[in-house]
């Protein structure tokens, strides 16, 4: 046989043009840097911001920096064995969380994956984790009252269902025990609640878990938790696909309460990411972006209109204050995103007054207009009375003799004081608050000895389920006041059968 070597060249030279790469040379990239949570990778040409990214290992990273040379990926998960050089790969997708009704009832983290040893989450349903939110013409203001069944809490500064109310506080002042009571009685409510655990002991996410599990009221509840002991990009992203699984509850016009326990630890896990992806360091060494950080993850809480259903997002952010700074960098921020802050005090806290809520210091912006038409005339003058009550108080501990009217305000004011505080997972129905609000501000508990309210309290209500119920179905139907003259003759009827005549 004799080889014909033009023949040959010819083909070959066919071959190189008709040949076609099988694979993508741009969908790869090559760790080039690791660090803690974080890694730079060259070669990923094309990939977009937020873009989720699959490491050799199977541990899935996200685009962050996009730069000329590398793209600095924050890696959501085990990176122990990811080594220089360790390949990554592109997935095309942005970041998405599993949603929908399987997820209630169950505890899980910031990537959707269940933690609660329950089992797999059946759902084929996911979102974005980063949406825009509903814009000017696609919300509606706030209409519909969400009941914390906290008195002081639905009297002085009422939540509206698609507010946003900043939870503010030292540590240890009773933050989250607000958060879980309101959970708590949304119980036949309507409402779906999202619980996210922020940087907190797994001990304590567990007994809280225990706490709803107890009440019942993990029947309409998710838990996101990214504890402590996570990788700061967990924690950084835990808000986000909680709001995430919310939105796709809102979006099919149903009502959602989500608490982001706490932001002040998203946001330092946000700095310790940043400074690893070397973003260049702010106030307090905060990147540029930390309002951003905020502002848009609290923008997506919203009432949207009728067209859209007319479902919300009533969010409960908090912030963990130092000595009770309500001025620092992140807190500052946050109120100015929010429509009002709850600001609870530790020397209230500490003096028994519990929940520590400071009357002075906290409004809700747009709460009042949903709060119901009993509770605006009985709480109308509260917030007000209350704090000039303190400002009488201060005035007088130094002076001995005063005037009857002096007198007579301090008394009720304790006397509120007193009213309003409210032991722990006791949430109390609106009727009721409504019925001993109505009590105090017409003199009825003027002549009871402070330490009796408690139990002048308790006893007025179950007189009231025994014998009075239909005035009680009244506020619950009508949301407003019954007649009066009824209400004052009731509450009569039961002081003068009681101890506190
Ligand atoms: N209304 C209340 N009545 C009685 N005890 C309460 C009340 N609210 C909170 N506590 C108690 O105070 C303690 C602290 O409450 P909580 O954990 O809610 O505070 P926190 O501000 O979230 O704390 P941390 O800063 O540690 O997160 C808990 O032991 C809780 O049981
Ligand atoms: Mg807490």
């Amino acid at each position: 046989m004799v080889i014909n070597t033009q023949e040959i060249s010819a083909l070959l030279k066919q071959q190189i043009e008709e040949y076609q790469p099988d694979f993508d040379y741009t969908e790869t990239g090559v760790v080039t840097y690791i660090g803690d949570g974080i890694a730079r990778a060259q070669g990923l040409d094309n990939a977009m911001s937020g873009e989720l990214l699959i490491f050799e290992n199977g541990t899935i990273g996200m685009a962050q920096n996009l730069e000329t040379a590398d793209v600095g990926i924050i890696i959501l998960g085990e990176f122990s064995n990811i080594r220089e050089g360790s390949v990554v790969r592109r997935t095309g997708k942005i970041m998405e969380v599993p949603v929908g009704n399987a997820l209630i009832g169950r505890v899980i983290n910031p990537l959707g994956q269940p933690v609660d040893g329950l089992g797999e989450i059946r759902t084929s349903k996911t979102r974005p984790i980063e949406y825009p939110a509903p814009g000017v013409m696609q919300r509606k203001s706030v209409s519909e009252p969400l009941q914390t069944g906290l008195k002081a809490i639905d009297a002085l500064v009422p939540i509206g269902r698609g507010q946003r109310e900043l939870i503010i506080g030292d540590r240890q002042t009773g933050k989250t025990s607000v958060a879980i009571d309101a959970i708590l009685n949304q119980k036949g409510q309507d409402m779906i609640c999202i619980y996210v655990a922020i940087g907190q002991k797994e001990s304590t996410v567990r007994s809280q878990v225990e706490t709803l599990r107890q009440y019942g009221a993990l029947d309409y509840t998710i838990v996101v938790t990214a504890s402590a002991s996570q990788p700061s990009p967990l924690l950084f992203l835990a808000p986000y696909a909680g709001v995430a699984m919310a939105e796709e509850f809102m979006y099919e016009g149903k009502h959602v309460l989500i608490v982001y326990d706490d932001l002040s630890k998203q946001a330092v896990a946000y700095r310790e990411l940043s400074l690893l992806l070397r973003r260049p360091p702010g106030r307090e060494a905060y990147p540029g972006d930390v309002f951003y950080l905020h502002s848009r993850l609290l923008e997506r809480s919203a009432k949207v209109s009728d067209e859209l259903g007319g479902g919300s997002i009533t969010a409960l952010p908090f912030i963990e204050t130092q000595a009770g700074d309500i001025s620092a960098y992140i807190a500052t921020n946050v109120i100015s995103i929010t429509d009002g802050q709850i600001f609870l005090k530790d020397d209230l806290f500490n003096s028994g007054i519990r929940p520590a809520i400071d009357a002075g210091s906290s409004v809700s912006r747009v709460g009042g207009s949903a709060q119901i038409k009993a509770m605006k005339k009985v709480a109308g003058t509260l917030r007000i009375d209350l704090a000039s009550y303190r400002e009488l108080e201060a005035f007088t501990q130094f002076g001995s003799d005063l005037d009857a009217a002096t007198q007579a305000k301090l008394n009720r004011g304790r006397r509120t004081v007193e009213v309003l505080k409210q032991p722990l997972h006791k949430p109390l129905p609106v009727e009721k608050q409504v019925l001993i609000l109505y009590a105090l501000t017409n003199g009825f508990l003027d002549s009871v000895p402070i330490d009796d309210v408690l139990s002048f309290e308790e006893e007025l209500y179950s007189y009231f389920d025994l014998h009075y119920d239909a005035l009680l179905e009244v506020i619950r139907t009508t949301k407003d006041l019954p007649d009066t003259n009824e209400l004052n003759e009731a509450i009569q009827e039961f002081k003068d059968q009681s101890i506190f005549k």
